[in-house]
């Protein structure tokens, strides 16, 4: 008798243990990695998402899928773990998935727009309400302005020496000047102590 509710004790410790561990294991939401992402405008951009085998066996459920979301939970697109789709709102076309490449839950978006950029989240649930982990994209804007200012810190060797050249030529063309126009008349003269001012 003792014995019986010993082990009955035990199982339910046991069980309670194991219960907690996967309650822990799965619908814990958690935050795995920020990136940056930067764009120009126009041009596409390519917001990374993908899990790791562990946490996508984790989530035993059938019903396994990857929710997008823009902003203050603006629904995107969900893609279930067979790579299948399903858009709420794919922008005219500009939102597109890999179906193909089933696990990587990654979003091309194409000719990128101000209203794209932001923060992107990419959940992991298991049934509807369970959500195992997220990651978050911010997509920002490529400035040109700062390329260029890229390119003159990369090549400001060949800017200085274009400087130097153009300033050599300035001081030839106005030692030319100063030949031709004060110089010339004064030497046909015969004089020769000229070029000094008095
Ligand atoms: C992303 O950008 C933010 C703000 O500029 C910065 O604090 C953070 O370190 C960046 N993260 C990565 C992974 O580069
Ligand atoms: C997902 O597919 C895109 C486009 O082919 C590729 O650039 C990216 O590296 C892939 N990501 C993973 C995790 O395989
Ligand atoms: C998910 O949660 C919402 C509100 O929190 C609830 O109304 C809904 O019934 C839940 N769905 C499932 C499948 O548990």
């Amino acid at each position: 008798m003792l014995l019986c509710i010993k082990h009955g004790t035990l199982w339910m410790i046991l069980c309670c243990d194991v219960m907690s561990v996967i309650g822990q294991s799965q619908c814990r939401s958690s935050h795995l990695q920020t990136t940056n992402v930067t764009a120009a405008l126009d041009s596409d951009a390519l917001l990374p998402c993908d899990f790791n085998e562990n946490l996508l066996q984790e989530a035993r459920s059938g019903d396994v899928a990857v929710v997008w979301t823009h902003g203050t939970m603006i629904n995107l697109v969900e893609i279930k773990l067979s790579g299948q789709p399903s858009y709420w709102d794919h922008r005219g076309g500009r939102v597109r998935t890999f179906p193909k490449m089933p696990g990587n839950f990654s979003l091309l978006i194409s000719r990128v727009q101000e209203s794209d950029l932001g923060r992107y989240r990419c959940e992991l649930f298991d049934g509807s309400n369970c959500s195992i982990a997220y990651e978050v994209v911010e997509l920002r804007q490529l400035k040109l302005i700062s390329v260029e200012t890229l390119w003159l810190v990369d090549n400001w060797y060949f800017v200085a020496a274009g400087g130097a050249i153009i300033v050599s030529l300035f001081i030839t063309g106005a030692c030319c000047v100063q030949y031709k126009c004060v110089k010339a008349p004064l030497s046909r003269s015969g004089n020769l102590a000229v070029g000094r001012k008095t």
